[in-house]
This record gives structure tokens, C-alpha cells and sequence, in this order.
């Protein structure tokens, strides 16, 4: 069924336009993105938009996008959410939606965004990097349990916990092999959360209930392997702490139109915040959309909100 809610005054702005949905790419995310880009390309065709798929990853990339007026970024990892493409569209002075190449930068590296949540004050566990030279006086003296990750990268690809450094010291000397950096983390029991934000106020909070030891990637994307609670059962100051550390994070590293940020509520319901996600996944069923659907905003509500805010940003440049 088309739902053509471009015709109505706060979208009417976009009935005429032409938007390229951009999605593909070559991270590791690529076939989240698609997935994504699928969903996203649908609600505005079903929205009286016209729009159509652009995937970077193809020769004809840059010649197709001359043919929009507004490229609809729903990349993820490497590529997408680090701020190249947007640092290229902007030199170009190419419309797109959601943030800049700057806050994008920021974001995408776990250990930028863990300096500048420190020094905004934002609770995040405490932490330490690894490099090639040092990796294992470092290990060895952070106290476990704790966490790995690449300082880049997503969708929990290469994030494994560390009980005993011991029995774990051959999988981080592989990992840094790969990765040349490493952020460790301690590890916060408790609760997972996220928050979405979208047009500058947070959605409701999101429980992420994994049947498995942590969100991993098999958590994130096999159906039945993880619970998702919207609104997050916590207590009401709980999830309000959370809403508002989102505005002011996604605020403070210059974040616009959606993204997402990840929680940990400990057991004494402290929130700490993990990372924060610059284009998060956007398929139906994905995260930020679950929780706009709780507050009664749509998917197709939510793609023409991202659409509308980013346009009247260029328009008025
Ligand atoms: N410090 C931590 N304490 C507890 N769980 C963590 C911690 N860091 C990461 N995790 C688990 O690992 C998952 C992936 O980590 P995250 O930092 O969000 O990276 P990604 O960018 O891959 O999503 C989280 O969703 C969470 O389940
Ligand atoms: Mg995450």
C-alpha cells in the first residue's frame, strides 16, 4: 500500500526532489547497509518520493550522484560512518543526510569519542590502549574483566571480553596483528541499553536482552537470539539519565538529524556509555526505528524526518 505522506505540510517540501539512497560500500557492514538502504529506499518510493538506490562500491558512483538533489547516507563502518564520503560531499557541495564528516570522525573512532565523553564529563568504563610495543605490560596490568575492541569498526566485529589475560593474551596479539591498535574496557555488568535520537530529542530507551554472553555478532543479527524491550523496564530516572547523556553526547560531538548511542547500566543503575553509532542501522526491524514506533513516529515517519531535517540544513546555506 503506498502511503504518500509526502503531501502532508511537514513533508511537502520533499515532493519534488530527487533523493539517492546510498547504501553497499566495501566495509565489513556492507550487507547491513544494503539491507538498510532497502528498507529506507522503500519508505520514500512508498512516501511519493523518487528515489534510487547508489551503491560507492561501483564505478559509476560519482557520476550517478550529479543526478540528485539530496544523497540519503545509510553506510556503515569503514567508508560510510568514518567521514570520507561525507568529507568528499561536502567539498563537493553535495547535499546529504545526517552529520558532518568532523562528527562523524569523531565518532567512528572508539578512543576520540572516550577522550572527548571524559572530558564533557560523560560516565564511560574506564580504559587504556594497546599498541604493538607495549600491548602486554598494558594488558597485564588493567584489571580483568574487561573488554577488546578495534578502536574502529562495528556491529560487534573483533570485540571479544577478557577474563584471564593469560588464557586470552594469543587471541589480543592477533587481534592487534590485525587491527595495529586496540582500546581495552572494563567490562560493566548489568544491563545493555541504547538510545536513539532523531531531530535533536532522544527516542525511548531501548533494552537489549542477548541470550547469548554479550551482544555479539550472532546476537545482532540471528533471528530469536536477542529480546529487545521498548521502552527499557529500568527504572523511570534510569531511562531519563540515559536520555538525556544521549542528547548531550550526540549534541556535544556535533551529531545531526539520527544516530544512536550504546549504554551499560550497572547494577547500582549508573548508565555508562560504550559508543556512540553516526549512521545506525535503519532496517524495520532495527533499533532506532523500534524505538521511534513506541512514540508512535513511523519507519516511513522516521526516513522523511532524517530527509526533511538535512534539506532545510543545505537549503539554508
Ligand atoms: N565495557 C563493556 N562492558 C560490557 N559489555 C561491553 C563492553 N564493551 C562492549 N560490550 C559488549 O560488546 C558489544 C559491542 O561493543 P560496542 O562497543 O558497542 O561495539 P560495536 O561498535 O561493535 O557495536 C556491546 O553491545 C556489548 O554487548
Ligand atoms: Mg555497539
Amino acid at each position: 500500500m503506498t502511503k504518500v505522506l509526502t503531501s502532508t505540510s511537514k513533508f511537502s517540501q520533499l515532493q519534488k526532489i530527487r533523493v539517492g539512497v546510498v547504501c553497499g560500500g566495501t566495509s565489513a557492514e556492507r550487507n547491513i547497509s544494503i539491507r538498510s538502504g532497502r528498507g529506507v529506499l522503500k519508505a520514500l518510493v512508498e512516501s511519493g518520493i523518487q528515489a534510487e538506490r547508489l551503491d560507492p562500491a561501483t564505478k559509476t558512483f560519482w557520476k550517478k550522484t550529479e543526478n540528485f538533489d539530496i544523497l540519503f547516507l545509510v553506510l556503515h563502518g569503514n567508508g560510510g560512518e568514518d567521514g570520507s564520503i561525507q568529507t568528499i560531499l561536502e567539498r563537493r557541495g553535495i547535499p546529504f543526510t545526517g552529520s558532518g564528516s568532523k562528527a562523524c570522525r569523531k565518532s567512528f573512532n572508539k578512543l576520540v569519542t572516550k577522550r572527548y565523553l571524559r572530558k564533557w564529563g560523560i560516565p564511560t568504563p574506564t580504559y587504556t590502549a594497546l599498541s604493538q610495543k607495549d600491548w602486554k605490560k598494558r594488558a597485564t596490568l588493567f584489571p580483568t574483566p574487561y573488554f577488546v575492541k578495534p578502536l574502529d569498526g562495528g556491529s560487534s566485529q573483533g570485540v571479544f571480553p577478557v577474563e584471564d589475560f593469560k588464557k586470552s593474551a594469543e587471541t589480543i596479539r592477533k587481534s592487534l596483528a590485525r587491527h595495529q591498535r586496540l582500546l581495552i574496557e572494563k567490562r560493566i555488568y548489568g544491563r545493555e541499553l541504547t538510545c536513539g535520537i532523531l531531530a535533536g530529542r532522544a527516542l525511548p530507551v531501548v533494552e537489549v536482552r542477548p541470550r547469548r554472553s554479550f551482544y555479539d555478532y550472532k546476537a545482532k543479527y540471528t533471528r530469536g537470539m536477542t529480546e529487545y524491550l521498548v521502552p527499557a523496564p529500568i527504572p523511570r530516572c534510569a531511562a531519563s539519565k540515559v536520555m538525556k547523556l544521549t542528547e548531550k553526547v550526540c549534541g556535544a560531538m556535533g551529531l545531526k538529524d539520527f544516530a544512536r548511542v550504546d549504554f551499560m547500566l550497572d547494577e547500582q543503575n549508573k548508565p555508562y556509555v560504550l559508543e556512540v553509532n553516526s549512521i545506525p542501522g535503519m532496517t524495520e526491524l532495527s533499533l532506532l526505528p523500534k524505538a521511534a514506533r513506541a512514540v508512535g513516529i513511523s519507519y516511513h515517519e522516521v526516513c522523511l524526518t532524517i530527509l526533511a531535517k538535512s534539506l532545510t540544513r543545505f537549503q539554508g546555506r
